[in-house]
């Protein structure tokens, strides 16, 4: 069988701009900080789509596309989200994690209180799919599954900065509640929830330093 090709259409720069470019967006992205306090500001539900579409946009294993974006704004959805992932992260903080995670997670002030997950005026929920069903409900494969879902969450979060949006990466685990409170199906599993809004005025972060270029880059010239 013959499957069609498309003329690639390059997007390119003269070097002088592409140095440009390229430092201009590597300030830009420096700029990313994980946000946990947040303002109930409202976002246009255009900058959202706009973003999730940025996120499908990723590359995935045999263009499987192995995710699904839940975009939730339903205010009473939000708190019982919020519910249930204090539930499971008090259970957390209170002996499922151990001694040394808890230590780990120190310098970045974080409990068992989900706030943000209210207050934040969009939240969107990452789901991966380890397998689909086609029309016929016949099961069919993905491949590469967390590395592709894990690619676009990173176009994700950067498509959030990069509207001048905050966000956190946040993991309230076990993450099964999700798929039950949002009524998805079995074959969709929560791999991230999403905040997605404006930093609340005075907002402050840890004071983190990032790896130096040389202990994250090796060069085999
Ligand atoms: C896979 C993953 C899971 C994370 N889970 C949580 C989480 O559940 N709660 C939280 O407060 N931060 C979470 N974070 C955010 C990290 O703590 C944060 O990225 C790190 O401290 C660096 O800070 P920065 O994002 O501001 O650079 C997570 C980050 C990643 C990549």
């Amino acid at each position: 069988m013959e499957y069609p090709f498309i003329t690639y259409k390059p997007v390119q720069f003269g070097e002088s701009e592409m140095i440009s470019r390229s430092k201009v967006f590597y300030d830009l992205m420096d700029q990313r900080r994980s946000v946990r306090d947040f303002s109930d500001r409202d976002v246009p539900e255009e900058i959202i789509r706009n973003i999730v579409k940025t996120a499908g946009t990723a590359p995935s294993g045999a263009h499987k596309q192995p995710w699904v974006f839940c975009v939730i704004r339903n205010k009473t959805l939000k708190s019982r989200l919020r519910a249930l992932a204090e539930e499971e992260e008090k259970k957390n903080y209170e002996g499922r994690m151990s001694e040394r995670w808890i230590k780990d997670l120190a310098p970045l002030g974080t409990n068992e209180k989900k706030e943000f997950i209210d207050i934040a005026p969009w939240i969107i929920v990452v789901m991966k799919k380890s397998y689909d069903q086609d029309a016929d409900g016949t099961k069919t494969n993905n491949y590469y599954v967390n590395e592709s879902v894990g690619i676009a969450s990173g176009f994700l979060i950067a498509a959030i900065h990069n509207a001048g949006l905050v966000t956190l990466t946040h993991t309230p685990s076990p993450m099964n509640f999700i798929a039950k409170a949002l009524n998805r199906p079995d074959i969709e599993k929560p791999y991230l929830l999403l905040p997605v809004g404006y930093p609340a005025e005075a907002c402050k972060v840890p004071d983190l330093t990032r790896k130096a270029y040389d202990e994250i880059a090796i060069y085999f010239e």
